[in-house]
């Protein structure tokens, strides 16, 4: 009898160290049944990644095909940092980073996760000083499709505009830092909603998201 599902830690209290071979993007179902699995019991997480991971899928004709299958990943597991049984330093985006890395799942996902929606603004707020050191920071249309994702979804899972989105961060955390952080997410949609507008693909298939920034 197998009493844990595959995708489980093989070692609940974490390491840096990956102990499992090397594996392959994760699709959107496997990515989704992981998030489900680690987040269900952990207020409306599951709903959040789950409404981000749908958003991506509105803009995925912007991507090849390994990039469009990595970006529903990590917009899916961007959050499960916040699964209390692989928490290592309370800082998410590391603490889900770490653990996909250790899982043996691709660099580039672990770094998407770790540098999700700037999260090395808020890091050395946090006492992580190195994240860029541990996960090397990509800078990509991905990036910013992966900011699109995490933007429209609402911490409970509800689809809503961008400007709703960072209010609501803003009421939730303030401080200074905020305010370059969100200058640096509305520049990171302003560069997809460019890319969508020139793609008749993603506009068609982004034409509900556009309504809900009413
Ligand atoms: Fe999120």
């Amino acid at each position: 009898m197998q009493d844990r599902a595959p995708w489980m830690p093989d070692h609940p209290q974490g390491s840096a160290v990956s102990s499992h071979p090397p594996r392959a993007c994760p699709t959107w179902e496997e990515a989704r049944a992981l998030a489900r699995e680690m987040l269900a019991g952990d207020g409306t997480r599951w709903p959040h990644v789950r409404t981000a991971g749908f958003v991506a899928t509105r803009v995925t004709t912007l991507f090849n095909d390994d990039d469009a299958a990595l970006l529903l990943a990590a917009a899916t597991l961007h959050d499960i940092g916040y699964a209390k049984r692989i928490a290592q330093t309370g800082f998410h985006p590391l603490d889900g980073a770490l653990f996909l890395q250790s899982e043996g799942f691709p660099a580039r996902l672990a770094g998407l996760v770790a540098h999700h929606s700037q999260a090395a603004i808020t890091a050395p707020l946090r006492g992580v000083d190195d994240l860029a050191e541990r996960f090397p920071r990509e800078q990509s249309l991905l990036v910013d499709a992966l900011v699109y994702a995490d933007m429209h979804s609402a911490p409970d899972g509800r689809l809503v505009g961008t400007e709703w989105r960072l209010a609501d961060i803003a009421r939730r955390h303030p401080g200074s830092h905020q305010d370059a952080r969100a200058e640096l997410l509305r520049a990171s949609i302003r560069r997809i909603d460019a890319a969508i507008h020139a793609d008749p693909d993603a506009s068609a298939r982004a034409e509900g998201l556009t309504q809900a920034e009413g």
